[in-house]
């Protein structure tokens, strides 16, 4: 990769927006950058893969990555032999960057990238796919679209009615979910933030579209963060790891299928 286009990524990555340096580049262009280049938070993206690709085969499926921000599950899925990734992205700078990116590494022919807010509400989209990335998106509601929402409590009426619609165009849906509305600690979904009540507000609504499959919860082995699977230890709140890594993931199968 030469300097000038090096240069125009490390620009794109910078521009700040709420959901900037919010995820670790994708394996292909580590060996290009260096901290100095471009330092995200990073959201054990590495560790979340993993936990999908030990769960779910990517090889030859159709993917959507909804809210796929800098591209790390995009890229990735294609690093696991997915045949077709679809990105979309309602930030212009992320979605440029991801477009730059398909270029650079010429996957214009697997990876399509739309710069556009996804419509939740829509009942049926024009493609389907075999698995869905709907990871740390549903929680914006009312914020980063749909504005407008009077309460807590409708905005959990919409993240159920738009998880129950994504079943009309995806049959395995990987599904995030933030403690807080908005992202604003003053604005819990939950009375007392615990995984157990996202995991059974989830299943309870969710329950005539989707079947919960597996839930990976973060916890610390050998001073490293691995996803498991659920069990009555882990389910427990804790607050050492702080609120990101405490969200699960649910991985979950569209019924009938
Ligand atoms: C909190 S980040 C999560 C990124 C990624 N899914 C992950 O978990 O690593 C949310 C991303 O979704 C994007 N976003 C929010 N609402 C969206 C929508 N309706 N359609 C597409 N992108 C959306 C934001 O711009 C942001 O990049």
């Amino acid at each position: 990769m030469n300097k000038n286009t090096k240069q125009k990524l490390i620009n794109l990555l910078k521009k700040s927006s709420k959901h900037s340096h919010y995820q670790i580049l994708p394996s292909q262009l580590v060996q290009y950058f260096e901290d100095k280049d471009y330092l995200p938070t990073g959201k054990v993206d590495s560790e979340r893969l993993l936990f999908v690709i030990k769960n779910i085969n990517l090889k030859n499926k159709t993917i959507l990555d909804i809210g796929g921000n800098t591209g790390f599950f995009t890229f990735e899925s294609i690093n696991s032999e997915a045949k077709h990734v679809t990105y979309i992205e309602g930030n212009e700078e992320h979605a440029n960057f991801a477009m730059k990116l398909t270029k650079i590494l010429k996957l214009t022919k697997q990876i399509s990238i739309k710069n556009q807010y996804f419509n939740f509400t829509q009942k049926r989209y024009d493609e389907k796919f075999n698995v869905c990335f709907l990871l740390n998106v549903l929680h914006h509601v009312g914020d980063d679209f749909n504005s407008g929402l009077k309460n807590i409590g409708v905005a959990k009426e919409k993240i159920i009615k738009y998880l129950n619609n994504s079943s009309s165009f995806c049959d395995i849906l990987i599904f995030q979910l933030g403690f807080n509305w908005q992202g604003n600690v003053h604005k819990p979904l939950f009375k007392n933030g615990t995984k157990k009540e996202m995991i059974d507000f989830i299943k309870k609504g969710t329950k005539n579209h989707w079947n919960i499959k597996t839930i990976g919860i973060a916890e610390i082995e050998n001073g490293d963060l691995v996803y498991n699977k659920l069990n009555k230890n882990n389910i427990n709140r804790n607050d050492e790891i702080g609120e990101f890594k405490n969200r699960p993931i649910f991985i979950m199968k569209k019924i009938n299928v």
